[in-house]
């Protein structure tokens, strides 16, 4: 059995990247958790992540572009806020956009100069307290903050 394929395990917290990262990318950042691709981008002060993949036709969103808030994705242009709703379809401008134009949004959070993801739909527990579990772990403390 995988590490992915045990549900209790999708109900924590996990790194995925370096914040400093997100900020240079600029544009969202692909990320691999449980052998699945999820999209990070900043959201303002706060991240956003889904799963790689545009509801639409299935395009990767981390080839997109982040900007307001929202994601683009790069085939046709749909833009979904951090909550994962599509807020605009260029093609249909003031048409209704479909419920099922959503993306499968996660819970993404930093802290420690970390980008954090939770797959579950609800976490077990916040974000873990390292400060409580340092001793035998190994950051690089360059791009690390413990505050
Ligand atoms: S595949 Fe994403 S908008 Fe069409």
């Amino acid at each position: 059995m995988l590490v992915g394929e045990i549900p209790a395990l999708r109900e924590f917290w996990y790194p995925v990247a370096y914040d400093i990262d997100i900020d240079l990318a600029d544009d969202p950042m692909q990320v691999r958790l449980f052998g699945e691709e999820y999209a990070v981008w900043r959201d303002g002060d706060s991240l956003a992540a889904a799963l790689d993949m545009c509801p639409h036709r299935g395009a990767r969103l981390s080839q997109g572009w982040a900007g307001d808030g929202c994601v683009t994705c790069p085939y046709h242009g749909w833009k979904f806020d951090a909550d994962g709703t599509c807020v605009e379809v260029p093609q249909s401008p003031g048409l209704p956009i479909p419920a099922r134009a959503r993306l499968a949004s996660v819970h993404a959070g930093e802290r420690y100069g970390l980008v954090w993801v939770c797959v579950a739909e609800y976490p077990r527990a916040g974000i873990p307290d390292l400060q409580l579990h340092l001793s035998g772990i190994r950051l690089d403390p360059a791009r690390c903050r413990l505050t």
